[in-house]
């Protein structure tokens, strides 16, 4: 079965030539439910491979108000369910209350991140202008996606099965005041417990919560820092969380003038607040480190006295201004995609909690980012990190690599030409022992066969290739963040 569910008009201009609206950015309007009954699936789809990989991603619908940003575009959640050596694949809009909005009007009602000053209603994220567009992280939480914006979100939830909207938990109206739900929460799956972050423009600037296993708000306090951040992600362990406050920041002079000008202070050091699960502000230890600039990590753990935090720094970030564009806002965004330059490679800080001190190391090299580990490992010592590898184009993502950081080996596997992924994740296969027990899934975007695949790889040895490579009916945009949900977590956590 392959069915048209619906389609939703896309009113870009053909004369628009933002780069990140076009190839391998170029959006999707039709919505599908498809089965491996129909698909075309080269190779066997494992029978003991039960779950759904879930990826998000920004999908622009209409002719954006101002310079688009590639953060911009509408969230598309893109869906592959595994059982019985069949697969389902289904892609939905992430029916946000702008999405709604713009659907109605016909047209783009919010400026995106880079031009706010166009908006003339007020919006969300931390500056509280632009469209929640909910299209870069997403998560399974208490039987219910979590689709989010990096620049802050409303609980945006969805079935995991069907994509439909669900009803948002009631907490989320505690959060909304503090601008919602930052992209980056972490699910602890012996606890059931997800931890999050937000942040905004007002004092505190940050704020720290904990969800139990079914969702409710079981903690949420204030976090205070120096003036304005701007945050992406938080590390857990089994009884920390790491708050990031790095030096990449507005700068504070042409801020009070009203300019949003992100600066990196390389004079500044990076701190990490390590807080107990439960604990408030005044739990927090404050470390420093290295100044940087840290998108995602790998994974946290504990061991002996330190709280050891692994994931891919940048000592050479950028971004554009935000504010009124000059002629070459496309260039710089093209700049801030250009890993080439802004060098993200994976790195150890650990945090002595009885000496207050930090050591730091590089564990690579080469430009690596979007580190995902084994579900079963956060927070957790664990040995594999899958991080995806670089092209010469923007977010272009040539393949993968493994890291085995109990033995310092790595693997690799590239998608060949023209062939773009997406985040990987592990999957492990039903009754597995060891933590590469499984496979690796990703989504493929193929810009000269003009089509797009799930691609399903040996965990043990991605450098095999694909084990099977399940045919999408239409190509599809690269995205941002996915996730796997476990056959047993589809309906709610385990405890
Ligand atoms: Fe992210």
């Amino acid at each position: 079965m392959i069915k048209l569910e619906n389609e939703i008009k896309i009113t870009i201009r053909e004369d628009n030539q933002n780069p990140f609206l076009r190839d391998h950015f170029t959006s999707v309007g039709k919505e599908y439910t498809a089965t491996t009954d129909s698909l075309k699936v080269i190779g066997e789809i494992p029978k003991d491979l039960h779950g759904i990989y879930v990826r998000n991603g920004h999908n622009q619908v209409h002719e954006p108000l101002g310079v688009y940003h590639s953060f911009d575009g509408d969230g598309m959640l893109h869906a592959v369910h595994f059982e019985n050596g069949k697969a389902e694949y289904r892609n939905r809009f992430v029916r946000t209350t702008g999405f709604l909005a713009e659907q109605g009007a016909g047209k783009s009602l919010w400026p995106g991140m880079l031009e706010p000053h166009l908006g003339s209603r007020r919006g969300w994220g931390s500056i509280g202008a632009m469209k929640d567009n909910a299209g870069t992280d997403v998560i399974c939480h208490a039987g219910k996606l979590i689709a989010t914006m990096s620049q802050c979100s409303e609980l945006n939830q969805l079935d995991p099965r069907t994509l439909d909207p669900a009803e948002p938990d009631h907490w989320n109206l505690k959060i909304a005041q503090d601008g919602g739900i930052c992209s980056h929460y972490k699910v602890d799956n012996d606890t059931g417990e997800l931890m999050f972050f937000n942040f905004s423009e007002r004092p505190p600037y940050m704020h720290y919560g904990v969800l139990d296993s079914n969702s409710n708000l079981k903690h949420y306090v204030p976090i205070e820092l120096p003036g304005i951040r701007w945050p992406h992600d938080l590390g857990v362990t089994k009884n920390y969380s790491i708050l990031h406050d790095l030096p990449f920041i507005f700068d504070p002079e042409l801020l009070a003038k009203g300019e949003r000008k992100v600066t990196f202070f390389d004079d500044m050091p990076a701190r990490f607040g390590i807080i107990p699960r439960h604990g408030t502000n005044e739990d927090v230890k404050w470390f420093e480190a290295t100044p940087c600039f840290i998108l995602h990590l790998s994974n946290c753990y504990e061991k002996g006295d330190e709280v050891i935090m692994e994931g891919c720094i940048t000592t050479n970030p950028r971004k554009p201004a935000v504010g009124k564009q000059d002629h070459d806002a496309i260039q710089k965004m093209v700049n801030q995609f250009d890993k080439s330059a802004t060098r993200y490679r994976m790195h150890r800080w650990a945090f002595n909690m009885k000496t207050g001190k930090t050591r730091e190391e590089y564990l690579d090299d080469e430009v690596t980012e979007f580190p995902t580990v084994n579900n079963e490992y956060v927070g957790k010592p664990y040995r594999y990190s899958y991080n995806a590898l670089f092209g010469d184009k923007p977010w272009w993502l040539k393949g993968l690599k493994k890291f085995d950081l109990l033995s310092n080996t790595t693997q690799r596997y590239e998608f060949g030409e023209g062939r773009c992924g997406s985040e990987a994740h592990v999957a492990l296969r039903e009754g597995a022992v060891d933590e590469d027990d499984g496979y690796v899934i990703t989504l493929v975007t193929d810009m000269i066969e003009d089509q797009s695949e799930c691609v399903i790889l040996d965990a043990k040895d991605i450098s095999r290739g694909p084990i099977a490579r399940i045919i999408l009916p239409h190509r599809i945009p690269i995205g941002a963040h996915a996730c796997w949900v476990e056959g047993d977590r589809i309906d709610g956590e385990r405890v």
